[in-house]
């Protein structure tokens, strides 16, 4: 293992009705900017639940709705300007990764001169955020309980995924009924996002590592126990909750203790997909990583090969490691296609008109893929096996 500090000061309320602990967390009379989408929350009654706290703490209440999914500079932009304007003391992110993404943007652009872009594209150090906390409503980013933010920038065609330690959540209520009204392909996209989370941390080449890899592999097999039956009973609260508690685990930090982090090519080449198609990251990511599994196969079989025993109980009597390696990445598509994620580019009507550009993109900043490091050929071959 490598040496390694373990930090998460978000505190998780995890549970039904533990939206009522926004009691104690918010501060008496503090002016609140409340965060939301395109209007979910007001028609599942998330809203009236986080509304009656807010009102029993006397706070005075601005909203900023309308976080699109995959959220804008712009609207960023407006929340830190309403921030500034009204002297907001603390930020509530009630929704997906989105909401919470957009909210941690704001955090960090209230308390900042200059514009917030400087700070996301790391040209300005962050020094300082509003404190914030988080109600989630979708199972699938983490982002409720980690210190990442991605942020769409429309004039650019960039999304950026950036983060800080002032971005973590001082704490976020995680209440599995919240999620029930989840539509369909948003409760699949959230179980690929999660399993695309534990996968990525799970491609690392640290030694030594019996602890997190068992526990990313377990992570994996309730993932892959759960997930058919969840989507077949949307109001199974016991579904749900375990598809909440997957999520935040899968990518609050805890699966990287010891290791190298793990490999997140696939991250990358779908937010480069993202920042041009404004596509669903996890629709993304269930055409992207199996494909991007076949170059790890090419490179070096064994970590697949004990993914497809561990995980998907293949046998490995009588095989070469390439082959089990394969059959393991064949089984990861067939559940994933099971579930009915997305399979090609052409899904979303993507052709491969913009590949030069997608590969730019995703080579921006240097040091893509650890386990395989990706050069333009390569991200070129994973988005041409995706067509
Ligand atoms: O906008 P509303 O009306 O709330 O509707 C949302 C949105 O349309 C809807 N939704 C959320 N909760 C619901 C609900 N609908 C009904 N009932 C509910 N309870 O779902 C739609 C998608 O929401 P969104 O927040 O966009 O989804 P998700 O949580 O998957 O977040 C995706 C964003 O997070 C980024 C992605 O790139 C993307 O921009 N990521 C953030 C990460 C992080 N911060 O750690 C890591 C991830 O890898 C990811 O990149
Ligand atoms: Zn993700």
């Amino acid at each position: 293992m490598n040496t390694f500090l373990q930090y998460n000061p978000t505190k998780l309320y995890f549970g039904k009705g533990q939206v009522e602990q926004l009691q104690q967390e918010i501060p008496e009379n503090a002016n609140v900017l409340l965060v939301y989408g395109g209007g979910s929350i007001k028609r599942n009654g998330v809203y009236d639940d986080v509304m009656k706290q807010l009102n029993d703490v006397d706070a005075t209440v601005f909203e900023l709705t309308g976080v699109e999914p995959n959220p804008r500079l712009t609207t960023v932009r407006k929340g830190v300007e309403i921030c500034k304007r009204e002297g907001i003391d603390f930020l509530l992110a009630v929704g997906g990764g989105s909401v919470i993404d957009c909210t941690k943007a704001i955090a960090v652009g209230a308390t900042y001169e200059g514009d917030v872009w400087d700070l996301i594209t790391q040209q300005a150090p962050i020094e300082s955020a509003l404190p914030f906390g988080t109600v989630l409503t979708l199972a699938a980013t983490g982002s409720e309980m980690n210190p990442v933010s991605v942020i769409t920038n429309w004039e650019t065609n960039d999304k950026l995924g950036w983060s800080s330690p002032h971005a973590f959540p001082t704490f976020s209520v995680l209440d599995p009924e919240y999620t029930f009204s989840v539509p369909q392909d948003q409760t699949i996209y959230g179980i690929v996002d999660s399993m695309s989370h534990a996968l990525e941390h799970y491609f690392h080449r640290t030694p030594n590592t019996p602890m997190i890899d068992g526990f990313i592999e377990s992570l994996l097999r309730t993932a892959i126990e759960t997930g058919p039956k969840l989507v077949e009973n949307p109001q199974s609260y016991e579904y749900r909750e375990t598809m909440m508690y997957i999520s935040t685990t899968a990518f609050n930090e805890t699966l990287k203790n010891g290791t190298d982090g793990g490999d997140w090519a696939t991250h990358r080449i779908e937010h480069a997909v993202s920042a041009i198609y404004d596509i669903p990251h996890g629709g993304g990511l269930a055409i992207l990583f199996p494909n991007w599994l076949h170059h790890v196969i090419e490179e070096d079989p064994s970590r697949v090969k004990q993914l497809a025993t561990n995980v998907f109980g293949i046998s490995a009597e009588g095989k070469s490691d390439e082959e089990v390696a394969r059959e393991g990445a064949e089984a990861l598509r067939a559940f994933w296609d099971s579930l009915g994620a997305p399979r090609t580019l052409g899904d979303y009507d993507i052709t491969d008109e913009d590949f030069d550009s997608i590969v730019e993109k995703t080579l921006i900043k240097p040091g893509v893929g650890t386990y395989v490091e990706m050069n333009g050929e390569r991200v070129l071959d994973i988005l041409q096996r995706s067509l």
